[in-house]
């Protein structure tokens, strides 16, 4: 480690304090200012975390000003086109990509894992049929850890293994149960015999008994374009380093909380529209825009200081560039453009603020480009997912980035319970 200093000087008082720079291996270098307060008798102020790294990491790098992604050193390009979600789980929660036995393997365990107890069924029934999946999706989390309550001893690293397949396994199933009783149509369990992706899109397309609509023209049937294209989505999602849902994920695990109550909360902090809640903004905003002869009346309401409406799906707090996930995105749509027939007229509207918004100075001065989340939900509307179900997409993507944190979290000596201060300005 670099045993450079950086020096702070009280201009009230001539005071000068050092402290120690640590290097990153990529991306920026960090002051270590834990003692600021014990030296100095001052807090630093940060709000919203702009400048403030809370962790060290090892799991995913972001370059915000290239615009460059990486998971354990791989680009997310490379992921996203040359393996599956599962491989990309692994090597989250491993550190390297799997073999193919050890693939195999992984795969068997989260397909016989995907069921869950009938008593959490019968909870995921009882609520309203109005409810938002993810409203659902977060409660059947939490309501995990009463039906696996051990798994918080972190020096046992096989228990907390597979706690983590477990979660990963049985997410897509709460939320494919969740989408299913918010339209009041009865459950789907599992199927064993098909992988991971594609037994999602099953638990939500199909009839009790097992089989797909019916139409004129036969039986309707699961693409396997559709299936690349969603295990795609997920991979692109599993994990963004220190975002908000994951700083909600390592703060509540700080304080000793079950890991499932943990990522309960992420599901909750991912809801926000700020956040994860953005695809489903996205897609609203574009049937409210309705015409692309409305496109420029609206960049010029997000351009008005006095109006607090914004371009959903643009803007991110550390892409100063192009989102490395919005790029693959935008190849996906392209090539899912006639397969899937995406609806042309959002597609066209989506393409008209693209155009306007990248080559005008209010959002090149404020580096504001499209996000993932400008794109993802144009395709989600191909695969014929409702919009409530895009932010439990999301979910299903970022369990493994989340729990892989968590577990960072727990076995890093240094971690602490989170504990801001605050610049006190009351009576
Ligand atoms: N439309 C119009 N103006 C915007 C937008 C936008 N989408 N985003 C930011 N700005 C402007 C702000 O008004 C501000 O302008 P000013 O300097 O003249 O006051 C400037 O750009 C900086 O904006 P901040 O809100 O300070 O940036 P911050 O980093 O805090 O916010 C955020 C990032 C929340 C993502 C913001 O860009 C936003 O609200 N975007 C729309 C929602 C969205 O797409 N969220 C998804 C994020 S990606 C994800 O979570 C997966």
């Amino acid at each position: 480690m670099n045993k450079d200093t950086f020096t702070f000087t009280n201009n009230r008082t001539g005071e000068k304090y050092e402290f120690d720079i640590i290097d990153a291996t990529r991306g920026p270098s960090v002051v270590d200012i834990s003692s600021f307060y014990k030296q100095t008798g001052m807090f630093t102020f940060d709000v919203g975390y702009t400048s403030t790294a809370s962790c060290t990491s090892y799991i995913t790098f972001i370059d915000g000003e290239k615009g460059e992604l990486r998971y354990r050193g791989h680009e997310i390009e490379d992921l996203a086109e040359n393996h599956s979600y599962l491989e990309t789980c692994y090597l989250l929660l491993n550190g390297k990509l799997p073999t193919e036995e050890e693939l195999l393997d992984f795969d068997l365990e989260l397909r016989n894992r995907s069921f869950i107890d009938e008593n959490l069924r019968h909870l995921i029934a009882a609520f309203p049929d109005s409810a938002h999946p993810m409203s659902i999706l977060s409660s059947g989390v939490s309501a995990l850890s009463s039906f696996y309550y051990e798994h918080l001893n972190i020096d046992d690293e096989a228990e907390y293994q597979e706690m983590a397949r477990r979660i990963i396994a049985k997410i897509p199933t709460l939320a494919a149960f969740a989408y299913r009783k918010s339209l009041g149509i009865p459950f789907i369990y599992p199927d064993v015999d098909k992988s991971f992706t594609e037994n999602f899109l099953y638990m939500l397309r199909a009839y009790p008994g097992g089989k797909l609509k019916r139409t004129s023209e036969g039986r309707e049937e699961i693409k396997k374009i559709e299936v690349e294209a969603l295990d795609a989505i997920f991979t692109l999602h599993a994990d963004h380093e220190q975002n908000a849902s994951t700083t909600t994920v390592r703060n509540v695990a700080s304080t000793g909380a079950h890991p499932y109550v943990a990522i309960s909360a992420g599901i909750s902090a991912l809801w926000g529209r700020a956040h994860g809640g953005a695809n489903e903004s996205v897609i609203a905003q574009l049937e409210m825009i309705g015409e692309v002869e409305n496109v420029d009346a609206y960049i010029a309401r997000a351009k008005d200081h006095d109006d607090d409406f914004r371009l959903m799906g643009f803007g991110h707090r550390v892409y100063k560039n192009f989102d490395p996930r919005a790029r693959e995105l935008k190849k996906l749509q392209d090539q899912l453009k006639d397969e899937l027939n995406l609806d042309s007229k959002l597609m066209d509207i989506a393409h008209k603020i693209e155009e306007i918004a990248l080559n005008d100075e209010y959002f090149i001065e404020r580096k504001l480009y499209p996000n993932i989340d400008f794109y993802s939900g144009v395709i989600l509307t191909a695969l014929k997912l409702e919009r409530p179900m895009f932010t439990p997409i999301f979910v299903i993507g970022r369990t493994v980035g989340w729990i892989t944190q968590l577990m960072e979290f727990k076995t890093d000596p240094a971690s602490k319970i989170a504990r801001p201060r605050q610049l006190y300005l009351g009576k």
